[in-house]
C-alpha cells in the first residue's frame, strides 16, 4: 500500500485556498514545537457564516494537504459547525494519514480554532 492515499497526494500536489484573505475578520496562526511546521488561516465570515478562508503552511505535505482539505471543509459552513471540524474528520477526508503524520492535521484543527476564536473575540 502506497505511504500516502490518492487525496492527501491531490491535495499537497495541488492545494485550495492558499493565500492571504486582506479583509479576513478572524485569524490563526499556530505552530508544532518539535517539527517546527507553521500554519496560518485567514478567515471571511459574513452573518456567522465562513464566506471565504485561506491558508498559508510552512510545513510538511501532510499538513498542506490537511489544511487544503480543511479550508474545503468548513468553506460556506456556519461558524457552529466549523468549530466542530476535528482533526480525526479531516484525516478521514483525506483517505487517512499515516499514524505518525497525524499530528500534522491536528495543526489545522487548531488553526481553524485559533481563527474562529479570533473571529469571537472581535464581535464583542
Ligand atoms: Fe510537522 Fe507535519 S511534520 S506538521
Amino acid at each position: 500500500m502506497a505511504l500516502y492515499s490518492e487525496k492527501v497526494m491531490d491535495h499537497f500536489r495541488n492545494p485550495r485556498n492558499v493565500g492571504v484573505i486582506e479583509d479576513a475578520n478572524g485569524i490563526g496562526e499556530v505552530g508544532n514545537a518539535k517539527c517546527g511546521d507553521i500554519m496560518k488561516m485567514y478567515l471571511k465570515i459574513e452573518d456567522d457564516i465562513i464566506k471565504d478562508v485561506k491558508f498559508e503552511t510552512f510545513g510538511c505535505g501532510s499538513a498542506i494537504a490537511s489544511s487544503s482539505m480543511a479550508t474545503e471543509m468548513i468553506k460556506g459552513q456556519p461558524v457552529s459547525e466549523a468549530m466542530k471540524l476535528t482533526n480525526k474528520a479531516v484525516a478521514e477526508a483525506l483517505d487517512g494519514l499515516p499514524d505518525y503524520k497525524m499530528h500534522c492535521s491536528v495543526l489545522a484543527e487548531e488553526a481553524i480554532k485559533n481563527a474562529l476564536d479570533d473571529y469571537n473575540s472581535r464581535k464583542q
